[in-house]
């Protein structure tokens, strides 16, 4: 998963080992006859700066997602209701887990490293989607981030396949195909508590109510308080706005909430026959920010948490590092 329409600036960006090109008129000529004709950029053209920060903090933000998005649910993982539950979440988790090493490397191929992207996110600078900051209390609440959650990032990251830049674009399509998984998952568990006991299906419309407003806050801020949606659909990285994201989200969505008998908690979402949308109440975008600026109820645990698993991990990366050194001096005395 998860992005919120990735514009939000990082508390820092991280610094890149590339060095910067002068812009020569040649170069951006050719880079935007590339962009005008939907092509691709690959990581040896040349690309203007501006572009190539835009989509190290993109990558990154998102490939920190993906990894701090393993959190909430892998919390679940000893706890699942069933072998059949536990397999499936087990899979989804590792899933997040890939999308978060695609990223990195899709990340790397712009001129940042691993580990300038890992500091960015330990030291608390990176943001990540907000909405793992929230904890996922019940069983229901797996099943809800797998339906809407999941769901509101399919959306997000369908257009992200025709991103102008090639690795990242590619990247997108195996994991807009696992995440599509993620959600049906997501959606026949709550199927399957919505036919069972009334404390299941209470259980199921209260995550529903906890989860919906985060997720439409996902797609990011209106678009009239998003100054760089507009160059980043101008290079051709953002394809669609993060309203009308939002509305095909919304749209999506209500038919499938009422196949499962849950109420979508906005008193204002109604259907409106002249837009051919759903209408829908407002966001409480103070919250959003609140969230985003480090206030949210988990930000603390979920950052602790991946600093000491990075730190639990250091003796596998050195064990692999001094693995490597001991192969190639090997190599190099065969080689002697
Ligand atoms: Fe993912
Ligand atoms: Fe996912």
């Amino acid at each position: 998963m998860y992005t919120q329409s990735f514009n939000v600036p990082d508390g820092g960006t991280p610094t890149l080992q590339a060095v910067s090109v002068p812009v020569d008129a040649d170069l951006q000529a050719r880079f935007d006859a590339v962009i005008d004709a939907d092509g691709k950029i690959e990581p040896r053209d040349w690309m203007p700066e501006a572009y190539r920060k835009t989509l190290v903090r993109q990558i990154s933000q998102h490939a920190h997602s993906e990894i701090v998005g393993m959190l909430p649910e892998g919390n679940w993982i000893s706890r699942a209701p069933s072998l059949k539950r536990k397999a499936i979440l087990v899979a989804k988790v590792q899933d997040e887990g890939g999308h978060g090493l695609y990223l990195y490397s899709a990340a790397e191929t712009l001129g940042t490293s691993r580990d300038q992207m890992f500091d960015a996110l330990h030291s608390g600078k990176a943001k990540y989607s907000s909405i793992f900051n929230y904890p996922t209390l019940t069983w229901a609440d797996v099943g809800v981030v797998g339906w809407l959650v999941d769901g509101a990032a399919i959306m997000n990251q369908i257009p992200l396949c025709r991103c102008s830049f090639g690795p990242y674009a590619r990247a997108m399509i195996r994991v807009c195909k696992e995440e599509s998984f993620h959600q049906r998952q997501g959606f026949e568990s709550l199927m399957t508590m919505m036919q069972g006991t009334a404390e299941q299906k209470a259980m199921v419309q209260d995550a529903v109510n906890r989860w919906w407003w985060k997720c439409l806050a996902m797609f990011g801020p209106p678009d009239a308080d998003s100054p760089n949606s507009v160059q980043g659909m101008r290079w051709g990285i953002k394809r669609i706005s993060n309203d009308d994201l939002r509305q095909k989200f919304v749209d999506a969505t209500v038919p499938q909430a009422q196949v499962l008998g849950v109420t979508l908690p906005d008193p204002d979402l109604k259907w409106n026959a002249e837009r051919g949308h759903h209408d829908f109440g407002a966001i409480d975008w103070d919250e959003f920010w609140q969230v985003v600026n480090g206030n949210g109820p988990c930000n603390q645990e979920r950052l602790a948490t991946r600093v000491k698993a990075w730190e639990d991990g250091a003796w596998v990366r050195e064990a692999a590092l001094a693995h490597a050194r001991k192969q190639e001096q090997r190599a190099r005395k065969e080689a002697a």
